[in-house]
Order: C-alpha cells, then sequence, then structure tokens
C-alpha cells in the first residue's frame, strides 16, 4: 500500500549479543540457557503492566459485559468444550477454548472482572488438572488423533496467565504443566513430527498447525527465555522442529513464487496446492513468522520473511482498513471481498509483535490502523454481536442472494453470534485486550516508550530497575493530543512514537516546549529524557486528510490513524438464535437495511476535516456508533450504481459516472462507528 513498507535497506541489523533479562516479573531460575535469542528491538512487557483506560477501557468493559464476557455462561463450544470436560466442539482441531481463553485471559485481567477471572481460573483449573499421565494438554486421548495446533492459542493464554500471575503458586502450576508439554512434545516431534506432519492411521488436519508454527515457537521461546529449567536444549530442538515442517513463508514471499494475480484466474490446481498459505488467518497469523523464526535462527535474512509478508499481502491484499481482504482465501483488492474478523485481531497481534522484533515505525502504524478500523467495525457497538466478513463498501448486511465470497456463506456479512462458522465468536476477544498489553515496551537500558498510542497507561520498570509509573490521558486516535503524568524513582528516558503521518509535533515538558524533535528515523520513537520525579509531557501531533487512490478510480479518506466512511442510516431487524433459545435476551442475530441512499461518486479536492468540538467534548461510550465525534465533510452526487445480488457490487468505471442528483454535502465519519458505509469511494469532479 505505501511505499514505505519497502524501507528495509535502512534497517539496522541488530547484533545478537547476549541479552540479559532483568525482569521484575522474572519467573525463575535460567542457569541452563545455552545461548540467548536475537533480542527483541524493544522489548514486551508482561501482561497486568499495562492498563486501559478512557475510551479503551470503555471497550474493554462493554466487551466483558457482552459477547466476550458471556461465552463461558451460555455459548456451547466454550461452556461444554471437551477441554473442559463436555462434547461440544465445532471442528476436531478443538481450537474453540484455547481460542477463548487465549483472548479472555487478558480480558478479565486488564478489566479486573473477578467474574471473569473466575471463569479464566476455572477452565485453567481444569485443563491444568487433566494434563495426561505423558503430559498433552487437551482432550485427545487417542493418540492418533493428537495434533498440536489448537495447543498454540492455549499456551499463548497460559503464558500471559504466568505473566500476570508472576510468583503465585497457579504461575508454578502453569511452567511445570508445560515444561511436561515441551518433553512430551520433543518425543513425538522427534518420532517422525507425530501430531505435526500428518502420516497414515493419524486422524488430524495438519495445514493449520504448520501453517501457524509462529505461535507455537513464540511460547517455546516464552519457556526458553524465562524458566527454561535444565531443557534449554530440548526447546531449541522443539524450535527447530516446528521451522522445519512449518510450511515456508520465506518461499511463499519469494518474488519467483508468489502470486501477483487475482487468484481467481490461477490454476484450481496451484490455488488448491497451496491452500494453507492463501488462507487469510493462517496469512495473518504467519506475517510474524520470519521475525520469531529469525530469534533462534539468528539470521537476519528472516527479518525480510516479515517485512515481505506485510509488504505483499497489504500491497496485493490489503483493505483501506489496515487487514487483509480474505473470504477465507485471499481475494485482491475489490471493495466487494471479504476481511474476516479473525484475520483481523491476528494481523494486529502480528504487526504488534513485528514491531517489537524489529522496531520499524510503519508496523505499528499498521498495527493502529487496525485496531482502530478494521476491528470496530466488525462488532456491534454494544460488543454482543460481530460480523464474519466485512465487506469495504457495505450498504446491506443480510442473507445474500448469492455470496460473493470464495468459501464464506451468504449470510457472513450479517451480525450475530456466530455468523457463517463459529471460529470468530472465540477468536475475537482477543483484539483490544492483547493491543493494550502490547502498547508499551521497554526500550534500551533505561527506556520505556509508548508505542501503540491510545489511552493507556503503564506501570513498570526499565531494565536498569528504575520504577516508572506513565498515566496517558487522550481520545486518541480521535484527537491528536497526548498528556502524559508520569513518577519515576530515578531518572530514566521516555519515550513516545511519532506516527509516519504526523507532519508536525509539538512536545512539551512540564510546561516547557522541547526544543529539538528528531524521532528516530527506524522506530518513530521520540526520546525525552525525564529526572526523577513527576512530570507531565504533553504530545501534539498533526495531520492533514490524506487521499489514498485504491483500484478502479476510488479513494480511502484518511485522517490520522483513522479511515473516514459515508456512514449508510439503517434499520436493524432482529432474531433470536435457534440455538440458544435460553440463551441472554441479548444474543441475537441482526439485518442491516439501508434508509438513505448510499450510491454516491465523491470529488476529493472538496474534503474539510471536522475536528472534536473542544479538548474538554467527552467521547461518547459506546464509541464505534453512528455518533461519531470526527467528520470529514465532502461533496458528493448520486450515482446510477445498484445492487446486484443483495450486495454493492464494483463500482462503475471512471468513463461510466453520471451524477443522478445536484451534488451535496455529505459527513463522513469514522469507519470503525460506520457499520454500514462508503470506503472505497469512485471520484468524481464535482466543482
Ligand atoms: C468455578 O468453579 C467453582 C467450583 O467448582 C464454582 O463454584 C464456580 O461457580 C465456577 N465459576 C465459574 C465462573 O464457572
Ligand atoms: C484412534 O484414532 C484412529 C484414527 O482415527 C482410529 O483408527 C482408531 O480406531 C482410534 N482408536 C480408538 C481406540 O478409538
Ligand atoms: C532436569 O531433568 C531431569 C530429567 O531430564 C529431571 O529429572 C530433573 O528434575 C531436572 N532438573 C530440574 C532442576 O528441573
Ligand atoms: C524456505 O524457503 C527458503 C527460500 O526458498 C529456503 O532458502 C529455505 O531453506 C526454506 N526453509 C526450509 C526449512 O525448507
Ligand atoms: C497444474 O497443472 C498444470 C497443467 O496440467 C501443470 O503444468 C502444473 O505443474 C500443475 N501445477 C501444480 C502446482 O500441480
Ligand atoms: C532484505 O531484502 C532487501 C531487498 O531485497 C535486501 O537489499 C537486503 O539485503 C535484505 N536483507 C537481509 C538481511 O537479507
Ligand atoms: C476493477 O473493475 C473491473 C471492472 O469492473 C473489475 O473486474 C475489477 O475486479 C475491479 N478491480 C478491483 C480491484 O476492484
Ligand atoms: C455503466 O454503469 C451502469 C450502472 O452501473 C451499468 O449498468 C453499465 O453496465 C455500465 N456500462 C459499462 C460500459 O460499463
Amino acid at each position: 500500500m505505501r511505499l514505505s513498507i519497502w524501507w528495509w535497506a535502512l534497517c539496522p541489523i541488530l547484533t545478537t549479543a547476549d541479552l540479559t533479562l532483568r525482569n521484575p516479573h522474572f519467573l525463575g531460575d535460567q542457569t541452563s540457557r545455552t545461548g540467548a535469542l536475537v533480542p527483541y528491538a524493544l522489548d514486551p512487557l508482561p501482561l497486568g503492566s499495562v492498563t486501559p483506560n478512557g475510551w479503551l477501557l470503555d471497550q474493554l468493559q462493554l466487551m466483558a459485559d457482552g459477547l466476550p464476557g458471556h461465552e463461558h455462561d451460555f455459548y456451547r463450544y466454550v461452556r461444554d468444550n471437551p477441554w473442559v470436560g463436555g462434547d461440544q466442539e465445532y471442528s476436531g482441531a478443538h481450537e474453540a477454548l484455547p481460542y477463548w481463553f487465549n483472548g479472555l485471559v487478558p480480558l478479565a485481567y486488564l478489566t479486573n472482572n473477578h467474574r471473569l477471572k473466575d471463569q479464566v481460573l476455572n477452565a485453567t483449573n481444569y485443563v491444568l488438572s487433566h494434563q495426561q499421565p505423558d503430559g498433552w494438554l487437551g482432550p485427545e486421548t487417542n493418540v492418533s488423533e493428537r495434533e498440536f495446533w489448537a495447543r498454540y492459542p492455549m499456551l499463548l493464554g497460559l503464558t500471559q496467565l504466568a505473566e500476570v500471575e508472576a510468583g503465585t503458586p497457579l504461575a508454578t502450576q502453569i511452567l511445570d504443566a508445560f515444561h511436561r508439554f515441551v518433553n512430551l512434545a520433543h518425543t513425538m516431534l522427534s518420532n517422525n513430527y507425530h501430531g505435526y506432519v500428518k502420516r497414515e492411521g493419524q486422524n488430524f488436519d495438519d495445514q493449520w498447525g504448520r501453517a501457524r508454527a509462529a505461535d507455537m515457537i513464540m511460547s517455546l521461546q516464552w519457556l526458553y527465555e524465562r524458566n527454561p529449567r535444565n531443557q534449554s536444549a530440548k526447546l531449541l530442538d522443539c524450535m527447530d522442529f516446528f521451522y522445519n515442517q512449518a510450511y515456508n513463508w520465506t518461499h511463499w514471499y519469494s518474488d519467483e513464487v508468489y502470486p501477483r494475480e487475482d487468484l481467481d484466474t490461477l490454476p484450481d490446481n496451484f490455488t488448491a496446492a497451496n491452500w494453507p498459505l492463501e488462507h487469510g488467518v493462517n496469512i495473518a497469523e504467519g506475517l510474524k513468522f520470519g521475525a520469531v523464526v529469525r530469534r533462534f535462527k539468528h539470521d537476519d535474512q528472516l527479518a525480510n520473511t516479515s517485512r515481505r509478508a506485510v509488504g505483499l499481502t497489504m500491497t496485493y491484499h490489503g483493505t483501506p482498513s489496515g487487514s487483509i481482504i480474505a473470504d477465507e482465501r485471499l481475494a485482491g483488492l475489490s471493495p466487494v471481498r471479504g476481511v474476516e474478523l479473525c484475520t483481523v485481531v491476528e494481523t494486529m497481534f502480528s504487526l504488534s509483535y513485528i514491531y517489537h522484533a524489529l522496531g520499524e515505525n510503519t508496523f505499528a502504524d499498521q498495527c493502529e490502523l487496525a485496531a482502530y478500523n478494521a476491528l470496530p467495525v466488525m462488532t456491534l457497538p454494544d460488543w454482543w454481536a460481530h460480523q464474519y466478513v466485512a465487506q469495504t463498501n457495505q450498504p446491506m448486511c443480510h442473507k445474500l442472494e448469492k455470496s460473493p465470497f470464495s468459501t464464506v456463506q451468504d449470510i457472513g456479512q450479517t451480525f450475530g453470534l456466530d455468523p457463517n462458522y463459529p471460529c470468530c465468536t472465540v477468536n475475537h476477544p482477543q483484539g483490544y485486550p492483547k493491543y493494550v498489553a502490547a502498547s508499551y515496551v521497554r526500550e534500551g537500558e533505561n527506556g520505556i516508550a509508548h508505542v501503540l498510542l491510545g489511552p493507556t497507561s503503564v506501570k513498570t520498570k526499565t531494565r536498569a530497575g528504575v520504577q516508572v509509573e506513565v498515566l496517558c490521558n487522550t481520545d486518541y486516535p480521535f484527537a491528536h493530543d497526548l498528556s502524559y503524568s508520569i513518577h519515576a524513582d530515578n531518572s530514566f528516558d521516555f519515550l513516545v512514537r511519532i506516527p509516519e503521518w504526523a507532519q508536525s509535533v509539538e512536545i512539551f515538558v512540564n510546561e516547557a516546549r522541547l526544543n529539538h524533535i528528531q524521532p528516530d528515523s527506524v522506530t518513530g520513537l521520540q526520546r525525552i529524557s525525564l529526572d526523577g520525579a513527576a512530570s507531565t509531557v504533553r504530545v501534539q501531533l498533526s495531520t492533514e486528510i490524506r487521499v489514498q487512490p485504491r483500484a478502479n478510480d476510488t479513494v480511502a479518506i484518511y485522517h490520522g490513524a483513522l479511515l473516514y466512511a459515508i456512514p449508510i442510516s439503517y434499520d436493524l431487524t432482529s432474531y433470536p438464535d435457534s440455538d440458544y433459545p435460553n440463551g441472554p435476551p441479548e444474543v441475537m442475530n441482526h439485518d442491516l437495511v439501508p434508509t438513505t441512499a448510499w450510491a454516491y461518486a465523491i470529488d476529493p479536492s472538496t474534503l474539510r476535516y471536522k475536528g472534536m468540538p473542544s479538548s474538554q467534548a467527552k467521547l461518547p461510550n459506546p464509541l464505534w456508533a453512528s455518533t461519531a465525534p470526527t467528520a470529514i465533510t465532502a461533496t458528493v452526487c448520486e450515482i446510477d450504481w445498484s445492487l446486484q445480488d443483495g450486495y454493492a457490487p464494483n463500482p462503475p468505471l471512471a468513463g461510466n459516472r453520471t451524477c443522478s442528483s445536484d451534488p451535496f454535502d455529505i459527513d463522513l465519519i469514522p469507519y470503525g462507528g460506520a457499520k454500514l458505509h462508503m470506503a472505497e469511494l469512485p471520484v468524481m469532479n464535482l466543482r
């Protein structure tokens, strides 16, 4: 999408010098480490260090009070899942409970919600106390049916829990269980990759495990760095095993192999042979593959695998909202095609990881873009219903007459409990909680950096041991002032990431204007040295409207981290879900039917930004709704463009656009609040 993705030539080669961890949440001995992993450019902090406030806290509370926080009460694939003694699953992969767990751990702790912590701890108790005698985690007693894949999100959840519960018996229990599991994994993988590469007589589907290997290797690295005991060598072996038989993303993203064509036009045997590499969620998880593997392979070429993965995916399949167009297979750039909710949250997680690992500004900007646009547009404001796929131009959500998607059904873009398939129901809760947790990092020996901007606070120590507390007050991304109050017990460096779209920056430290502002050209981080006392820092970013050309003479319109769209007013028709007649009354499936016109052309030379009325204005809660705090006014006219099979087809081509109304002004609002929206707008000259 943006050329700046391709600036890797400028990137520093990180040294592989030994990294001494001085983590205050340090979990145990590390005496028998056999060699350090390549350090992160910017060290992530353990869960619990960062907390949400402002509108992000409101969002997490809505999630806790909405579907994410109630799945455990009634949703069969969580409540009655085989991982916790039940018998309800949507697929033999047994991924439902692990997906849910991976999101609920941070949601429960970041909202400090005792009801949710209870749910998480009950599930943990069951899973740990039912670890099988040989060390296997999960319900598969028949050895031929054991597949590693669903362990990945379970271990990502357990490692977060061990961080936030560091020093407690529960953390030790998790580490013990993980070590038993690693022993078994080592035996299985040494035995012809049992449970990983499918062999005759084994009943599982090996595609997901081998495409998503990075998620498993991450947890192995986590254990290797924090609590290896005497298993460092086994842990490294396991990383190698998972890597050796993983689908090879380096190969896929090479110039000779990566398909730049519309996949629908390629031979069926090509697309069939490469299905695991063309599947949206696999790709989203796989974006970080190179960056993860590089940490133990010590091969800087692998950083390029992640850079190329993000660059090629976004260039050929990127949605203006910051995610990947794949419904479920990669689908090109058309605004008709779908963006899957699981793909959105996995893209966010991978991009925040890549920013931590490589420290290149563009990945953090892209992460914010997905977090502030692609994610919120897919849930209703109260977080009780979501879509399976969203379209960039989406004037109606209902059962389509015919699905334009590759393997998603006609109800895929309705809002509900589990439209099309249950995976996004259980996987979407990870989005904002993990984003919040990733939003501050340690920098160097004595720095703390705010990297994913938004209203969040952090309480932690620098590597050198200075205790730091930062509270960020902001309406970002709706306003571009960030106001920090900071306490530290000694001098340290505070750093703020300056997004690439910021045209100018002003910073005030204890009310005095900072004269030399020069963010690092790679990380985007502006360093502010503070002494050990109470300080205030005010950061004011300025930016202009950005117009991005898209296919077929259309544009997408941005201001800061927000995409703007023409909102379409609608009537909501709601139906109970027939599978859950006794579920919570809020559980409903919904059609959104437009009550206004939607077929517009826009004149991009007429755009005017309307910011928040005053700095005292309070953001609405729920936030991601049509009551938007900011807008862009534009001159548009209606054009001749009609629904086809129940959705908006590709817009008429440039030579075939005539106004069917006089030009008039309309307000575009942030995409995330416009559930029915037109965001890839055909251009006309209306002056
Ligand atoms: C957790 O387990 C305890 C004991 O079995 C039970 O009393 C409690 O209701 C459970 N909590 C949840 C949220 O399921
Ligand atoms: C275990 O799974 C395999 C593969 O599905 C099957 O052939 C075998 O009968 C199962 N064994 C038992 C004891 O259920
Ligand atoms: C080291 O490994 C051996 C077996 O491989 C085990 O018996 C022993 O308890 C381990 N020691 C520690 C400190 O974990
Ligand atoms: C993956 O592909 C790259 C590029 O084709 C190749 O250099 C590398 O050896 C492959 N890795 C594995 C584990 O096969
Ligand atoms: C697909 O089929 C064509 C024509 O039969 C063949 O040349 C090509 O090698 C096949 N590709 C794959 C990936 O099987
Ligand atoms: C990454 O790719 C770029 C462009 O192809 C190349 O110039 C650079 O040397 C590569 N870096 C590494 C570490 O392989
Ligand atoms: C551009 O328009 C053509 C003709 O309508 C259509 O086939 C193509 O899919 C469009 N491209 C995109 C990326 O939307
Ligand atoms: C022009 O646009 C109209 C309305 O969308 C459409 O029906 C017609 O097929 C288009 N003609 C051409 C030549 O693209």
